[in-house]
């Protein structure tokens, strides 16, 4: 099949990673006539102007379909709803998959999402006889760093994922993909590969589970606010307010490998194209930089695009606690409002100030995870990009810069001041 008639369907085509992968493609990265065509899937309702997508002459088409549940029970019922509403279903070749559904209980949690993926597989091994590569992104939680103190001694290396002790494997989904796409490409022409970032920042046009830079950017654009600074406020200071840093020092100092969402986007796509050196069930980390960062060392500049002076943990104890598990907060964590707290009782100020859709599309489910960053997340987790360099990708970013475009996205979108 010629290049020229590749079609992409982007499955949690509104998260953090699948919005992004769409505005990619229809830039026309890597090139013009890359990919024909684009059939975005979200499950929520998503109106095409509401997406903030570029219209491109040149890009490929663009359809969204909207409102499908890849949930249900049997997968038939999946296969057949993705034949009535997605248009030359048949000529698809790449699929990027980028759902996820969190739970509380991990092990409900691994069911759902098994259920959710062998779905979307299956149907696309049955419909697609051109189907030639399938991506989807793992995460370092898939390195054990969700085990208090963490697991593998960093930087952390794709081989190691094989050696996580199975009582913590079982609540991860990762190796069930795996296994699911082992099965199902036996004999067939399809490959696949495994991409694994850390903390991804990105754009997101209608709120997002598990999304740092908008739990953030909307905590201190109401601080920003409500110091008279930024737009709307009683212009107020002429010194910069100080906010510090939401966590303790331990984290504020861990090493670790943050990701933008259009680098990860970019590079998922890129290793579909090349199957030789990509495909054949490779797993591959992604960061933005090969050096690592701390969140200590990010704060300010993230402050101070709001007009504040990001300063040190709000905690002051140097002690390192390796005891908290993910989504819980040192016992000793400062009596200030977490940024989800803050977010909550200030939200009505977005609504009074014109914008209103900041108030119901912020961040859902994970809200009290994302609290917890800069308390759990006490260890280095860094990872080794030596796979990801072999590749040929392109350069390294300052990891500043996916921060900062988010939050130009967030103000264009009106889900901040
Ligand atoms: N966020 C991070 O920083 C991060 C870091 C490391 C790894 N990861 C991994 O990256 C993957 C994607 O995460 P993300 O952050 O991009 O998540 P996200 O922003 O929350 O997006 C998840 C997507 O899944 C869709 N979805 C959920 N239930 C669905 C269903 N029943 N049917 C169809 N679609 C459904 C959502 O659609 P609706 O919104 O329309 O419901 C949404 O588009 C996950 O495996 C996650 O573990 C994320």
């Amino acid at each position: 099949m010629a290049e020229h008639s590749n079609h992409a369907v982007v499955y949690g085509a509104s998260g953090l990673i699948g919005w992004a992968i769409v505005n990619q493609l229809l830039n026309s990265y890597p090139h013009v006539g890359a990919f024909s065509k684009v059939t975005a899937v979200t499950n929520r309702q998503l109106n095409l102007a509401e997406t903030f997508w570029p219209e491109t002459s040149q890009g490929p088409g663009l359809e969204l379909v909207s409102g499908i549940d890849i949930g249900h029970e049997g997968e038939t019922a999946v296969a057949n709803a993705l034949k009535s509403t997605v248009k030359d279903l048949e000529t698809v070749t790449h699929v990027f998959y980028l759902v996820f559904a969190a739970n509380d209980d991990n092990l409900k949690e691994v069911e759902i999402n098994r259920r959710m993926f062998t779905n979307v597989i299956r149907a696309h091994n049955k419909l697609n006889p051109n189907l030639k590569f399938v991506t989807f992104p793992g995460g370092t939680r898939g390195y054990g760093i969700y085990v208090p103190g963490g697991t593998f001694t960093p930087p952390l290396r794709e081989e190691m994922v094989n050696n996580l002790p199975a009582d913590y494997a079982k609540t991860v989904v990762y190796p069930i993909y795996r296994e699911i796409l082992d099965a199902e490409s036996q004999g067939k022409t399809w490959t696949w590969c495994e991409v694994c970032p850390d903390a991804i920042v990105g754009f997101t046009p209608n709120g997002s589970q598990f999304s740092l830079a908008l739990h953030w950017a909307q905590y201190l654009s109401l601080y920003a606010y409500n110091h008279g600074i930024g737009p709307g406020a009683q212009e107020s200071n002429t010194t910069a307010a100080e906010v510090p840093f939401p966590g303790n020092f331990s984290s504020a100092n861990s090493l670790f490998s943050p990701v933008s969402s259009q680098r990860m986007a970019r590079f998922m796509i890129y290793a579909s194209l090349h199957r030789e050196t990509c495909g054949g069930g490779r797993l591959f980390n992604i960061a933005d930089n090969e050096v690592p960062c701390k969140y200590g060392e990010l704060w300010p500049r993230l402050a101070a695009w709001f007009g504040l002076k990001g300063t040190g943990p709000a905690e002051v104890s140097t002690a390192q606690d390796n005891t908290l598990k993910v989504g819980e907060l040192s016992k000793t964590s400062a009596t200030a409002l977490t940024p989800g707290e803050y977010a909550s009782k200030y939200r009505d100020i977005f609504a009074r100030q014109g914008r209103p859709d900041a108030v119901c599309k912020g961040v859902g489910y994970g809200s009290r995870q994302l609290d917890s960053v800069g308390y759990w997340l006490t260890f280095d987790r860094q990872l080794s990009l030596d796979r990801l360099k072999e590749t040929g990708f392109e350069r390294d970013l300052d990891p500043v810069e996916g921060w900062l475009e988010s939050f130009e996205m967030f103000r264009k979108a009106g889900l901040i001041l």
